[in-house]
């Protein structure tokens, strides 16, 4: 299949076959994420597959993925991790400052995006389904716990991947005129986002799991309705990043 096919056919997998992942293709799909770029070479992020039924049961819960981490094929942990470089600064003598930052962890951020990116869609070549689990951010302090991470290291997301038992309807995006802009930024347009609401709202009543009346705007709101995670902030601070 060529590769844009491939990457317009992505849907997030949700329920997957008993089947785990072998050695040889779990050693393939952590190669692939490290051969993305990286800012200036920082390679700032740390992969942490969990194995351990107890570890995965506690992640299944807490972060309210339930079927879906436990039995994946296999759960990797992505670390933005900048506990190497500190290391280094501190065999050297020197201030941490230029790596607790907002740059140096956007940075970090960004390292660790294109890694499990780049594994995902590796994944996704060799037939694999992969789902983000951002929720694994709903009790930070509990993933630190659980996976022993050290100073400057962060939790970004988890990673389920494995043989997909169910496959879902492809999401439409955004049309591509409201994403890409020549030479200045357009903001999207009251009509615009009533479009893109319209599309939406057929797409949500027509799937086959999960119908919903509800379009993009409704599911905006509500994911923006307060600010989420409030532990976050406490818990970079505990981290040792100071923002
Ligand atoms: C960083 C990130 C975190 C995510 N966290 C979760 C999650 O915790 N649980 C979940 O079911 N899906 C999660 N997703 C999947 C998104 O819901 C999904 O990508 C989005 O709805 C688009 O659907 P698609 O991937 O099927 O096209 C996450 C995706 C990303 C990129």
């Amino acid at each position: 299949m060529d590769l844009l096919d491939q990457l317009m056919n992505h849907t997030s997998v949700r329920k997957f076959t008993k089947e785990k992942l072998s050695s040889a293709i779990k050693k393939q799909l952590v190669l692939s994420a490290q051969s993305g770029s990286s800012s200036n070479f920082i390679q700032s992020y740390s992969i942490i597959e969990v194995t351990d039924p107890q570890k995965l049961e506690i992640i299944e819960g807490l972060s309210n993925c339930f079927g879906y981490v436990k039995d994946a094929g296999a759960f990797y942990v992505f670390i933005a991790d900048l506990n190497k470089h500190a290391q280094i600064l501190a065999q050297q003598d020197h201030s941490l400052a230029a790596l607790k930052n907002e740059e140096a962890f956007t940075v970090s951020v960004v390292d660790t995006t294109i890694a499990a990116q780049t594994l995902s869609v590796y994944a996704e070549s060799l037939g694999l389904g992969i789902c983000y689990i951002g929720g694994i951010r709903n009790d930070l302090f509990k993933m630190a716990e659980l996976l022993e991470l050290p100073e400057y290291t962060f939790p970004l997301f988890g990673l389920s991947v494995g043989y997909p038992a169910e496959k879902n309807e492809v999401k439409p995006r955004l049309p591509l005129q409201d994403i890409q802009h020549v030479d200045r930024y357009q903001p999207m347009t009251e009509e615009r986002i009533l479009a893109y609401d319209h599309l939406m709202q057929d797409y949500y009543g027509q799937r086959s799991s999960n119908s919903a009346d509800t379009d993009w705007s409704r599911k905006m709101l509500a994911h923006f309705y307060e600010p989420r995670r409030p532990q976050t902030k406490e818990f970079l601070k505990k981290q040792g990043f100071l923002f």
